[in-house]
């Protein structure tokens, strides 16, 4: 079952994004699979690789979009984005134990929701102004 699932409440209303975010939720869900099957090494170093590479690729779409609009809270949100990836950095190395992949599945998951819901809906509404969907 999963453990999130993507909903209205975390729509920004740019297609692209919308698409970026749930997947950031599969990983999640995929990352919760395999801890519930009792494989929190594989569930750590699948998570964490899929997140170091996808959560920076949706970063530059997301900046890259705000930049192009000249969105001026833009500084500000690279640096919430930038908190996530040095994140996802100190987590590397570290002895995959299943309490450590439970805390970090819960660090991603408030992150993530709090950071589309707070710091994504901050920009969603002035993007909309600018027709961009
Ligand atoms: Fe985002
Ligand atoms: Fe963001």
């Amino acid at each position: 079952m999963a453990i999130v699932c993507w909903d209205g409440s975390l729509k920004v209303g740019v297609d692209i994004v919308d698409a970026q975010h749930k997947y950031l939720f599969e990983i999640i869900n995929n990352m919760h699979a395999k801890l519930a099957r009792g494989d929190a090494a594989l569930a750590l170093a699948d998570a964490l690789d899929s997140m170091r590479t996808y959560a920076r690729f949706h970063f530059e779409t997301e900046e890259g979009l705000l930049a192009l609009h000249g969105y001026p809270g833009l500084a500000g949100h690279k640096a919430q984005h930038r908190e996530l990836l040095s994140a996802l950095e100190g987590f590397a190395g570290a002895e995959p134990t299943t309490a450590l992949a439970h805390q970090i599945l819960g660090y991603l998951l408030t992150w993530l929701s709090a950071h589309i819901q707070a710091e994504d809906g901050r920009y969603a509404p002035f993007l909309a102004e600018q027709g961009v969907s």
